[in-house]
C-alpha cells in the first residue's frame, strides 16, 4: 500500500481525497498497488467530517513518517508551501502540486532538490486545470523544437469575456456574476489582470526553454479594462475577444506576452467559450496541435494531480528528469514584436491617416463620438511612438 499525504484541505485537496476514492480500483490496477492518504495537513479540524481522524497541524508529522512516500500539495502561494514542499523532497518523498504561484517561482529549484534526492517533483494541474499540458510537453513532444505555445488559460477570464460577448454586459456586472458562481475570486485580480496566466505562460515558456523565465518579466495587460463598446466593435469585425498568454521561439530567444487579442474565426481559440482552456502548440515537425478542456475546478484539477500520483507511484524509485535550470533566460523585448492593432481614438479620421497612413476604419453599432479603426502590422514600439500623438481611447491586439 502506497501512503500519501495532503498538504491543503481546500477545493482541490478534497477533490483529490475524492478522486483517490472514486477510482480507487481502477487507479489500483494501473499502479500495481492501493493509494491510501494517511495525513490531511489543515489549519482547520474538520470537527465532525470524515477526514477529522486524518488532519494533522504540523507539517512536520509527513516529514518524520517514513511510510509517506508521496505528498500533495494544494496550499497555494509561496509560503508556507515552498517550504514544506522543500522539507517534503529532502526527505526522500515525491510531491505532486497543483501551485502555479510556487512552481513560477521556485519550480526549477524545487526540481533540483529532487533530482539530488532522487525522487520527483511534478505539477501537471499548475497549468490548464486537468488538461495534459506539462506531461506531453515534456513526454510526447520531445522530437519537436516547440515554436509556439498560445493558450486560452485563465477560465476566469474567458467566462468573463464569453458572458460580455454574449449578454452585451459591462465588466463590473460580469465579475459580480463570476464572483456570485464561485469563478472569480474576492479579489480577482490576478485573474483579471493577467497575473494568473502569466505564472502560467512562464511556467510553460521555462519548459520548453529548459531554463526559469520569471513571470515579472513578461508584458502582461488584463482584460479590466475592456468594455461593451470594444465588444459591440469585435462583433462588427466578426471577431471574438479573447485574453491569450502566448510564448515564440525566435531566433535564439523566446518572446512571451499575456493580452487581450481581437481573433477571427477561423483562429483554432475562436470558439473556446466559457471556462474552457484551450493550448495551441506548435511544433516544428508536428505542426499544430490543440489541448482543450476544464482549466480549472476541484474534480478536473484533482484528476491532474492524482494522474501525477499515479506517474511517480509507478516510479517510486525513479527520478524522472525534467530540464528546467534556473539560470534566468532574458526574454526578448515585447516591443520588438509586429503586431496589428485595433484602435479607438478621439480624433478625426484625417487625423488618424495623417498618423497612420492608410488604416482600416471600423464602425459599431450605435458607437458615435468617436474613431475605430486597425493598424497595418508594425513593431509594438512603432506603434507606440504613433499613438502618442493621438488621444486614445483604447487599443486591442488584433491577430
Ligand atoms: N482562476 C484560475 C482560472 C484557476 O480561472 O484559470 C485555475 O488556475
Amino acid at each position: 500500500m502506497i501512503k500519501v499525504a495532503v498538504m491543503g484541505f481546500g477545493t482541490i485537496g478534497s477533490g483529490v481525497v475524492e478522486v483517490l476514492s472514486i477510482n480507487r480500483e481502477s487507479i489500483a490496477k494501473r499502479v500495481g498497488d492501493t493509494i491510501d492518504v494517511k495525513y490531511v495537513l489543515d489549519l482547520r479540524d474538520f470537527e465532525g467530517h470524515p477526514i477529522q481522524k486524518k488532519i494533522v497541524h504540523d507539517y512536520r508529522t509527513i516529514v518524520e513518517d517514513k511510510e509517506v512516500s508521496i505528498v500533495v500539495e494544494t496550499m497555494g502561494g509561496v509560503e508556507p508551501a515552498y517550504t514544506f514542499v522543500k522539507a517534503m523532497l529532502e526527505a526522500g518523498k515525491h510531491v505532486t502540486t497543483s501551485n502555479k504561484a510556487l512552481v513560477a517561482e521556485k519550480g526549477a529549484e524545487l526540481l533540483e532538490i529532487a533530482k539530488a534526492h532522487q525522487v520527483n517533483f511534478q505539477f501537471e494541474a499548475s497549468v490548464g486545470g486537468g488538461i495534459p499540458i506539462i506531461r506531453p510537453l515534456k513526454n510526447c513532444l520531445t522530437a519537436d523544437v516547440i515554436e509556439e505555445i498560445t493558450g486560452i488559460i485563465n477560465g476566469t477570464t474567458n467566462y468573463m469575456l464569453t458572458e460580455m460577448s454574449e449578454k452585451g454586459v459591462d465588466f463590473d456586472d460580469v465579475l459580480k456574476d463570476a464572483q456570485a458562481k464561485g469563478y472569480a475570486e474576492k479579489d480577482p485580480t490576478a485573474d483579471v489582470e493577467g497575473y494568473d496566466a502569466g505564472r502560467k505562460i512562464a511556467i510553460l515558456t521555462s519548459l520548453v526553454a529548459g531554463q526559469q523565465v520569471d513571470f515579472e518579466d513578461i508584458h502582461t495587460e488584463g482584460i479590466s479594462h475592456i468594455t461593451s463598446t470594444d465588444i459591440k466593435y469585435a462583433k462588427s469585425m466578426g471577431r471574438a475577444i479573447k485574453l491569450l498568454a502566448t510564448s515564440k521561439h525566435v531566433g535564439d530567444g523566446y518572446a512571451a506576452m499575456v493580452a487581450p487579442f481581437l481573433l477571427n474565426p477561423e483562429h483554432p481559440l475562436f470558439s473556446v467559450n466559457g471556462v474552457f482552456n484551450a493550448i495551441f502548440v506548435k511544433g516544428n515537425v508536428l505542426g499544430d496541435a490543440m489541448f482543450y478542456g476544464s482549466g480549472a475546478g476541484k474534480l478536473p484539477t484533482a484528476s491532474a494531480v492524482v494522474a501525477d500520483i499515479v506517474e511517480m507511484a509507478k516510479h517510486m524509485d525513479k527520478h524522472i528528469p525534467i530540464e528546467w535550470r534556473r539560470e534566468k533566460l532574458e526574454l526578448i523585448d515585447y516591443k520588438d514584436f509586429d503586431n496589428r492593432f485595433f484602435v479607438r481614438v478621439n480624433e478625426s479620421e484625417e487625423t488618424v491617416k495623417a498618423v497612420f497612413g492608410e488604416v482600416e476604419f471600423v464602425k459599431a453599432e450605435g458607437v458615435t463620438g468617436e474613431v475605430g479603426f486597425v493598424t497595418a502590422v508594425m513593431p509594438e514600439s512603432e506603434f507606440e511612438t504613433r499613438t502618442a500623438k493621438l488621444a486614445v481611447i483604447q487599443k486591442i491586439r488584433v491577430k
